[in-house]
């Protein structure tokens, strides 16, 4: 089993994380975790915190000589805004009084959290509660990326709708359906090794892909992402600030990963749990999702071929990969909605705490949109539910041992 933690509070001076049941032998590529590391802290939108920061994993634990032994693997990130902040978040000794909080920001944990730890400073509470942690999220699911990349499994997001900007509402552009098969069949030319065979065409197609990476907010349609640029400066202007939705696909999944015997082993329910914990999502779907709530049964249902060689396969992917609980051997597609940066430049009311009388929300440091950052982080979370469960039907101690019942398997 597959557990981790993390801990850290966002201008603390450390945000720690530790991961159990990892299996000895996999090389580990510390500069690769850098890079997801990175890719998180990018995107049009985001605050002035980000460009303190330049996150890097330093391992303490559970690693030698470039690879895992097996034993809980422990790290931390720095945080570089620690400097700036340590007279005021000393664990032993800190000036609380400068930097205490008590307007509560609505949509944030600060009200219910101070209430309920009782605290008179929400500060305590913002700490915590902050996205920040996030940044431990993608070094966890950066590690069970690399392990299930040796199992040919590979994740891969891109931003879909920005505010009122969407890629769906651009005439000119792919439809999903076409973009999913395009990243398709990108993946599949990556994994076989074609990629430096590509025709003028492909060539073309992948650039499509690569402009995910290299685009400010991970929109492959070039007026989309120019819309959704425009609705970020608009809202930043305006004191305001936007949601948006991504979507992840995760290609190579075997068929079987998690289980419809019981409730809590479906790995719908697995990725929609952990997928949901990330601050600020509040809605995930699988495959067609809400959309399948009102069309007929036959336009949502994925029929099933058989042929000697691609044994039984399906030509439609409405399931997004999963049916009873378990993976079905095609991409799993999520999609995850988050709502609009809850801390305002332009505040929204609130109480205060300790007068009790109508204030402004106080207003902490703060990205106008976390849309494409929010999609990297889904990635690894993702990603790292599969890795779970594909080590709980395969799992071992070692690599070896591990690579030895896949194959049987396959
Ligand atoms: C990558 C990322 C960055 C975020 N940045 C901010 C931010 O700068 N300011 C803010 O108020 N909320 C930000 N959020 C969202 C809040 O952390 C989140 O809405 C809040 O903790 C309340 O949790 P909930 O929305 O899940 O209920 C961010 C979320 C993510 C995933």
């Amino acid at each position: 089993m597959l557990r981790f933690l993390t801990a850290g509070e966002s201008h603390g001076k450390t945000l720690v994380g530790t991961m159990e049941g990892f299996p000895s032998n996999v090389p580990i590529d510390m500069e690769q975790i850098n890079k997801d590391l990175a890719r998180r802290q990018k995107g049009y939108g985001r605050g002035g915190r980000m460009k303190i920061e330049t996150d890097k994993m330093e391992i303490l634990a559970g690693l030698r000589n470039g690879k895992t032994l097996g034993s809980p693997i422990a790290f931390l990130i720095k945080n570089k805004d620690y400097e700036n902040w340590e007279k005021f978040m000393d664990p032993k000794q800190a000036e609380t009084e400068e930097k205490r909080v008590t307007k509560p920001r609505p949509g944030h944990a600060d009200l219910t959290g101070a209430l309920k730890y009782g605290f008179d400073d929400v500060r305590n509470v913002l700490e915590r509660s902050s996205a920040r942690e996030t940044a431990v999220r993608v070094g966890i699911g950066s590690l069970a990326k690399q392990l299930m990349t040796l199992f040919d499994i590979e994740v891969y997001s891109h931003v879909i709708a920005i505010g009122n900007a969407a890629l769906g509402k651009n005439p000119n552009e792919n439809s999903d359906e076409k973009l999913g098969k395009i990243i398709d069949e990108k993946l599949d030319a990556k994994l076989d090794g074609k990629i430096d065979e590509k025709s003028d065409e492909e060539k073309e197609d992948l650039e499509v892909l690569k402009k995910a990476e290299e685009s400010e907010v991970r929109c492959i349609d070039q007026d989309a992402e120019n819309a959704m640029i425009e609705e970020i400066k608009k809202a930043k202007e305006n004191g305001e600030s936007l949601g948006g939705v991504f979507e992840i696909h995760i290609k190579g999944v075997p068929h079987g990963l998690g289980s419809y015997v019981q409730w809590d082993r479906k790995l719908d329910g697995k990725l929609a749990h952990h997928l949901m914990s990330i601050q600020g999502i509040k809605g995930v779907e699988i495959g067609d999702g809400f959309e399948t709530a009102g069309m007929e049964g036959s336009k949502v249902h994925d029929e099933i071929y058989y042929d000697e060689e691609q044994k039984f396969y399906r030509k439609t992917n409405h399931a997004g990969g999963i049916e009873g609980g378990m993976s079905n051997g095609e991409t799993i597609v999520i999609r995850c909605a988050m709502k609009p940066i809850p801390t305002l430049y332009k505040p929204l009311k609130t109480v205060d705490l300790i007068t009790k009388e109508e204030a402004l929300a106080s207003v902490e440091r703060s990205d106008t949109c976390a849309v494409p950052a929010a999609s990297i982080v889904g990635e690894m979370v993702a990603i790292t539910v599969i890795a779970q469960e594909f080590l709980r039907k395969f799992g071992g101690d070692s690599i070896e041992e591990i690579r030895k019942r896949w194959k049987d398997y396959q």
